[in-house]
């Protein structure tokens, strides 16, 4: 069965934040399109791991050490050179952490190359690494749900990665060494896709990404950026799923991230 919008919204959780709360222009429904922002000239990427910071009233400071990959020895330097297949190639053989050996497979990302929309979950789960793609169990239902109440689909201007491409023994989160050890395919991703917004999903891709160590709750409805793109926090949906009515939240954060898209 195919929901309308309106269905849509409500299993959300989220038509009294349409009606009651969110600006004319967000309750229309024919506003869900996104016009296309004019193309941001390429941004340089970041030296080091460092965290950008847009926000002037919250600078967080804090940001990782430059991983141990980052050394001249490692072979995972040459990741910044690669293009998308020889990118693809390297994640589905790479062992470059612990987390290689207990994978059925990696998980690269799903999407679309010329996405707008990037978003970053945390890693694979049982169905992820079954099937090899991101967010195809509950959490990822509720994913889907939420880029068709943005009028957006997981192939069509969006691309959907994890901070770590091979699945954490029983879902446990990603250790910090974990993800550092990832984190130079994601960033080179992110370089190759130059999304107009990063929407991190939950902790472990704000500790990532953004390299901070903060409640989501502190960080949320901030502008952060990440080589000059700009980047935003919401929950995760698995988080979600417990805790519904922070549904609500999630959604304005959406809309918070499809303002920071086109300015
Ligand atoms: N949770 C995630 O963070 N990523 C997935 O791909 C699936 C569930
Ligand atoms: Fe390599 Fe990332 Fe998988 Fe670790 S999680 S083995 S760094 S692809």
């Amino acid at each position: 069965m195919t929901l309308s919008r309106q269905q849509l919204l409500h299993e959300l959780g989220i038509t009294p934040l349409w009606t009651l709360r969110a600006a004319p222009a967000e309750v229309d429904a024919a506003s869900l399109a996104v016009a296309p922002a004019p193309a941001p000239a390429p941004a340089p990427e970041p030296a080091s791991d460092q965290l950008a910071v847009t926000n002037a009233d919250a600078p967080i400071q804090g940001a990782l050490p430059p991983s141990a990959l980052a050394s001249k020895d490692s072979p995972l330097l040459a990741v910044d050179a690669l293009d998308w297949p020889e990118l693809a190639a390297q994640v589905a053989t790479c062992q470059a952490c612990p987390l290689a050996t207990q994978r059925r497979q990696a998980v690269f990302g799903v999407g679309d190359q010329q996405a707008d929309w990037l978003f970053v979950g945390e890693g694979p789960g049982a169905e992820e690494d079954a099937r090899g793609e991101p967010f195809v169990g509950q959490a990822g239902k509720l994913l889907d749900n939420m880029l068709a109440a943005l009028a957006l689909d997981r192939q069509q201007r969006v691309y959907i990665a994890n901070a770590v491409k091979c699945r954490p023994p029983n879902n446990r989160t990603p250790e910090a060494a974990e993800m550092a050890a990832c984190r130079p395919y994601l960033r080179r991703q992110i370089a190759l896709l130059q999304p107009k917004v990063i929407v991190l999903l939950g902790k472990a891709a704000v500790h990532s990404v953004l390299g901070v160590d903060k409640s989501l709750a502190s960080l949320r409805g901030q502008r952060f950026e990440y080589a000059g793109i700009p980047v935003v926090v919401t929950y995760h949906p698995a988080y979600l799923l417990r805790n519904l009515p922070d549904k609500a939240k999630a959604w304005e954060d959406l809309l918070f991230a499809r303002r920071q898209l086109s300015s």
